[in-house]
């Protein structure tokens, strides 16, 4: 189906030489594809094709990584750098390092401006599909490289997984041209290069976790690799992290109670950037349904309330200062603390609960894509940002 559609259009915009000089202008992509460089195609010119995985890019939150479109990023970009749509800006006498990462198409050609050409685009097509090699995050003195830094990425070529040869029954190649690497499609090299910095200290700066990246965050579906790549705003893949289970023993007058946490990924919970945090909400209920004890003693939530259930990666500047990015490579001193739940930790947090008529103990794990003084900061976020998301739960009646 897909590739009768795809071979369809190919014969339209290829043989045809119309469909997307009337979509996008006058690109010479007919001319002398083998002259263009691929990092200045817009992802449009892929999506007239590539309809399906187009669609699931642009949902994705690689689709949103620039300052243009990210409210959370562009706010904090905003305050730390300065505006996305004037050229020339600088982070502490630099190019902004963010941009590695974040705008990759600007980066490349060390651009700021990013209301021009394709850098609004944030990581596309082309960043992927164009890396060659993944050279490491350290370079030969041992200086750490930021996203496509890290990568040698091809000038000429597509990156694909078989790199084969396009409709052979129309003799037809594709319309960039494309080599084989199955050694960066298949594997987590692919990711690492701008992922790694918030996965692992600089003691294991190349570890790479298995199963690959792509085996739960790009599954294969129809036959297709799904191009989502969901995260922390999928309450579906914050569901499928961490195991909740709860147990207690009555002695005394006290519920002798355990909460286990089981992280099953092969990375933190929570992943990623040090904004996302969580906690584990205990309460207990009367047979009438009152709420009559909890761990916390207010809501939101603090911290000293109960050390114990909160899972977060606090990094600190210099001078002391909690940072919510971490535009470098961690060291053990810019951390003051790292709750997360390591890859696969099994958890126990051991509560003494003494209340009369229990009827009910709940454990919920509450996930969070921002800390409330982000939230607060930014006032204009919608609720899909800000609502807590239960990232797994477990109940006792008696
Ligand atoms: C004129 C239509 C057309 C355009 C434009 C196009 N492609 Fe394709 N592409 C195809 C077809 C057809 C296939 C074969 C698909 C199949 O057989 O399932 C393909 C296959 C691929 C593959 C997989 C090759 C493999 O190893 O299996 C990749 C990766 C790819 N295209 C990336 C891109 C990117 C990135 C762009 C934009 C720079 C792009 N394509 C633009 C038609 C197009
Ligand atoms: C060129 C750098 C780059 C590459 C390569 C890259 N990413 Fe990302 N990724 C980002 C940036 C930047 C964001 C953050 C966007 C934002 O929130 O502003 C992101 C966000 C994500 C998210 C979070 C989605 C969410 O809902 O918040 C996931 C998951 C993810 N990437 C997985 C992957 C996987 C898997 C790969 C490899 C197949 C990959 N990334 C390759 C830069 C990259
Ligand atoms: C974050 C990195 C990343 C981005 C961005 C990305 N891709 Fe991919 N793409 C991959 C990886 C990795 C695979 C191979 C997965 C595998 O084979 O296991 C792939 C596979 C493909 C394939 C092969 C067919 C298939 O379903 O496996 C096509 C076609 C493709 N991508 C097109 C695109 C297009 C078009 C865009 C932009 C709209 C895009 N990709 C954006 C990483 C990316
Ligand atoms: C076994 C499945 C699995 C594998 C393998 C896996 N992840 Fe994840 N990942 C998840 C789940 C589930 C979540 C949501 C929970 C969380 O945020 O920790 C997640 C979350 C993330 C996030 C956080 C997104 C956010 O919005 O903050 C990033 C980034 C990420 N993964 C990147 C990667 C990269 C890069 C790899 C490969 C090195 C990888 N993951 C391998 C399942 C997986
Ligand atoms: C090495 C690559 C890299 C660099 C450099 C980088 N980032 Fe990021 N950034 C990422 C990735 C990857 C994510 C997504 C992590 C996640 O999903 O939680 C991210 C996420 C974020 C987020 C959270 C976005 C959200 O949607 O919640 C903010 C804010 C942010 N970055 C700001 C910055 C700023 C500002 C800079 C420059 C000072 C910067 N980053 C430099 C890779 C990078």
């Amino acid at each position: 189906m897909l590739r009768t559609r795809l071979t369809i259009l190919y014969q339209l915009v290829i043989k045809g030489g119309v469909l997307l000089f009337c979509l996008f202008g006058p690109t010479n992509i007919h001319a002398t594809p083998t002259t263009l460089d691929p990092h200045q195609l817009s992802t449009a010119i892929c999506g007239a094709c590539h309809q399906d995985i187009f669609a699931q890019w642009q949902s994705s939150m690689h689709a949103q990584s620039t300052a243009l479109s990210d409210p959370v990023h562009g706010g904090i970009y905003k305050e730390v750098v300065g505006s996305p749509t004037t050229e020339g800006i600088t982070l502490k006498g630099a190019y902004p390092v963010c941009l590695n990462c974040h705008a990759p198409n600007a980066a490349l050609v060390t651009k700021t401006k990013l209301d021009d050409a394709n850098y609004h685009e944030g990581v596309s097509c082309v960043t992927c599909h164009t890396a060659k090699h993944f050279k490491g995050i350290f370079d030969d003195k041992g200086a750490v490289l930021f996203g496509i830094q890290t990568y040698l990425l091809s000038n000429t070529h597509l990156q694909s997984p078989s790199g084969r040869y396009l409709a052979p029954e129309l003799d037809a190649t594709h319309p960039f041209p494309m080599e084989p690497n199955q050694t960066m499609l298949r594997t987590s090299q692919v990711c690492v290069g701008c992922h790694s910095q918030f996965h692992v200290l600089a003691s294991e700066p190349n570890t790479q976790p298995t199963p690959t990246c792509q085996s739960c965050h790009m599954p294969k579906i129809n036959e297709s690799t799904h191009h989502a790549i969901a995260g922390g705003h999928s309450e579906v893949m914050i569901k499928r992290a961490v195991i909740v289970t709860l147990e207690t023993q009555a002695e005394g007058k006290t519920l002798k109670t355990q909460v286990h946490l089981q992280n099953i990924l092969p990375h933190y919970f929570p992943d990623g950037s040090p904004l996302r945090n969580a906690y584990l909400k205990l309460t207990a209920y009367s047979k009438e349904g009152q709420l009559v004890w909890h761990n916390f003693q207010s809501f939101p939530p603090v911290d000293t309330d109960d050390p114990q259930a909160f899972l977060s990666l606090i990094v600190v500047n210099e001078t002391g200062d909690v940072q919510p990015i971490l535009p470098h490579q961690i060291t053990e001193k810019d951390i003051r603390s790292d709750t997360r739940l390591r890859p696969y930790e099994k958890r126990t947090l051991r509560y003494e609960i003494t209340a009369d008529n229990i009827t009910v103990i709940r454990a919920e794990l509450i996930y969070n894509l921002l800390p409330y003084d982000v939230i607060n900061k930014f006032t204009e976020l919608t609720g899909d940002l800000t609502n807590p998301v239960v990232a797994g739960m477990a109940e006792i009646r008696f």
